[in-house]
């Protein structure tokens, strides 16, 4: 993921600056940089990934031979996005379908309505890329889990499409698909529609809808040094 050098500006030399001369500084003036320091942080480039070790839902599951075990969801949000190749019992960072699932998915539970301005999807490691294709990625707030008998595949349009990809392309290591406005939901699914849906991770960068008005009035650094507001 290419990140803007937008956070490093604003923190060169500021952590050594207050310090050394916190001693003698007014505290308004302390109260002040303390608070830019704390809003240049959270910059878009920042933004935390809400979809970290939440709750995580697919269509189907693979059992795979190669590691014995089943390849669950919670391996796509489990912060892990490198392991050996190819693929043997210590790696266990994927989610797999199974091979008969038709439209596999996998359904992100955010936890509450979150503003999200970036999704970073990470493709399978050792092999296959060429099998994420044909994906779509909604956003919204209609529950998708697998609970009770086959699951809510049949829900997946409740919730607005927001990212589609070309049938004939596939991520070759992994894509960032930002978003200009942020998509609003708590739900964050991605389908293909092709069988053996397999991916290291998913990311969702983006703040809570309860932090929102918080949000707006934080402070936004960018390469040249210069602050501006979001
Ligand atoms: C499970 O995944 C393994 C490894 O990709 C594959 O060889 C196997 O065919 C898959 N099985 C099913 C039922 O999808
Ligand atoms: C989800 O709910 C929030 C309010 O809680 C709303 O602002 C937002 O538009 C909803 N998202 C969709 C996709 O309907
Ligand atoms: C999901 O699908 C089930 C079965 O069709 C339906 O009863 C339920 O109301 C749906 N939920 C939503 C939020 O659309
Ligand atoms: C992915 O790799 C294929 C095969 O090398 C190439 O044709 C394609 O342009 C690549 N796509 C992207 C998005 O890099
Ligand atoms: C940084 O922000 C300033 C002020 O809005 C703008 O003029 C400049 O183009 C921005 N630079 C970058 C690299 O985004």
């Amino acid at each position: 993921m290419a990140r803007r050098k937008a956070a490093s500006s604003c923190w060169r030399g500021e952590p050594s600056t207050s310090s050394a001369v916190m001693p003698v500084i007014s505290l308004p003036l302390l109260l002040l940089a303390t608070l830019m320091m704390a809003t240049c942080a959270t910059g878009d480039d920042d933004l935390p990934n809400l979809a970290l070790r939440q709750a995580t839902y697919a269509s189907s599951v693979n059992w795979t031979w190669e590691v014995s075990t089943y390849l669950y969801p919670g391996y796509a949000v489990d912060g892990v996005t490198e392991y050996p190749s190819p693929l043997h019992a210590s790696t266990l960072s994927l989610f797999h379908s199974e091979a008969s699932d038709p439209t596999p998915w996998i359904s992100v539970d955010l936890g509450a309505v979150a503003l999200v301005k970036r999704v970073v999807i990470i493709n399978r490691r050792d092999c296959c890329q060429d099998r994420l294709r044909n994906a779509e990625l909604r956003i919204g707030n209609v529950s998708i889990t697998n609970a009770a008998g086959g699951g809510d595949t049949r829900n997946i349009t409740g919730n607005p499409l927001v990212w589609q990809q070309d049938a004939g392309t596939y991520i070759n290591a992994s894509a960032t698909i930002p978003f200009d406005t942020p998509k609003v939901g708590r739900w964050v699914t991605l389908q293909i529609k092709q069988p053996t849906l397999q991916i290291t991770e998913i990311q969702v960068f983006g703040y809570y809808a309860a932090s929102a008005g918080q949000q707006r009035l934080y402070i936004r650094c960018n390469s040249s040094g210069r602050r501006r507001p979001r």
